[in-house]
């Protein structure tokens, strides 16, 4: 038996109906006597998650590191771990990796408790460490064809060589790569035993924009070849481009986990209009006044939340009328920065320890 909870919609009170999976049936509301018919839910196929960490918590010392954190990745998406410098990304992604000790909690990989399994998921995850370094005198063909042979079970290296778009640098030492390349050198060592699950720790930290796009490009092939993606990163881009789902890491405890829709919905300004270059003084305190959400962005760029499309209106005219001059003015949909600023209070990039 089942119970399914609702308000009446005529009397608006909340009632209980307990019944069968799948059973569909007339009922009354015991208030209003009001007639109506509901189905209760077939229960579906236990979900089998990809990675579920449960109350998992990190001491070093005096340090709590990771603070007794539940979440869960499921199978195929990629789902974004996100959080500034010394948030605790490493730490975790390293416990599930079993790369270091726990000191309480619960990793289940595929299903598997990792404290007793581990054995029977190892050949399933594929990692890139934070800051990784390869062979200098290695070529990079070279590179793959010796981590492939640690492994029982490998993929094919050319096909991989193809998918991380290296083919033109096969035969490149690997300390002559740019940084990029290296990276996606780094990438392909993850998937040389064609695992399920793929962890990347900051795979695009002191890469130019072009490259960092190169390895979001790699990342999202990932998916759509079927594996989870496990990324850590600490730029809001990174993970606004690539996840699914983003968990949102701050001094050791999730504050905030979703779609980046649903973070922003719950969490974001519906938009933000800039005004760039202000050159008027006390520009700020004058919106305030007029009950404006306005913060100062240095060099006289002012951000203004919006709530309603109307308000750009008002806002415009306002700074007209009061002949605020400012150099030119944009509007853009809320993302990150911002719900990361909601709920902490500090900047995800100034937070960096
Ligand atoms: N081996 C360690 N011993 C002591 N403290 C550590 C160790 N590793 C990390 N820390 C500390 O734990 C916190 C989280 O670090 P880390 O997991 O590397 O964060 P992130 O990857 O989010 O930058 C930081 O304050 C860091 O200094
Ligand atoms: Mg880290």
């Amino acid at each position: 038996m089942m119970e399914k909870t609702f308000k009446c919609p005529d009397c608006k009170e909340t009632i209980s109906f307990s019944g069968k999976s799948g059973e569909r049936k007339t009922v009354y509301c015991p208030y209003c006597r009001s007639k109506g018919i509901i189905t209760f839910s077939k229960k579906g196929p236990k979900r089998d998650y990809a990675i579920q960490v449960s109350n998992l918590k990190k001491v070093y010392g005096d340090l709590v590191a990771v603070d007794g954190i539940s979440f869960h990745v499921n199978k195929g998406e990629i789902f974004a771990f996100l959080g500034p410098n010394g948030a605790g990304k490493t730490t975790t992604v390293e416990m599930i990796e079993s790369i270091r000790q726990k000191t309480t909690g619960t990793i289940k990989i595929l299903g598997a408790d990792i404290k007793t399994h581990f054995n029977n998921v190892k050949d399933n995850i594929g990692i890139l460490p934070q800051e990784f370094h390869s062979f200098d005198l290695l070529t990079v063909r070279e590179t793959l064809d010796y981590f492939a042979k640690i492994y029982k079970k490998h993929a094919d290296i050319d096909t991989i060589i193809d998918a991380m778009d290296l083919r033109s640098h096969e035969k490149q030492l690997y300390k002559n790569l740019s940084g990029g390349l290296k990276q996606r050198v780094g990438v392909a060592m993850s998937l040389v035993n064609n695992p399920d699950i793929v962890f990347l720790d900051e795979p695009t930290t002191g890469l130019d924009p072009k490259a960092r796009r190169e390895v979001w490009m790699v990342i999202a092939d990932l998916k759509k070849k079927g594996k989870t993606v496990f990324l850590t990163t600490h730029y809001m881009e990174e993970a606004e481009f690539l996840a699914d789902r983003i968990c949102i890491l701050h001094k050791g405890k999730i504050i905030a986990e979703g779609s980046l829709e649903h973070l922003i919905e719950h969490y974001g300004n519906k938009s933000i209009l800039n005004i760039k270059n202000c050159k008027t003084a006390g520009a700020i305190e004058l919106l305030h006044e007029q009950g404006y959400h306005a913060r100062s962005r240095g060099n006289g760029n002012i951000a203004i939340s919006i709530e309603h499309k109307e308000r750009v209106l008002e806002i415009l005219s306002y700074l007209r009328h009061e002949c605020i001059d400012y150099e030119s003015i944009d509007i853009r949909r809320s993302n990150l920065e911002e719900v990361f600023l909601t709920l902490t209070g500090a900047k995800l990039s100034e937070d960096e320890a």
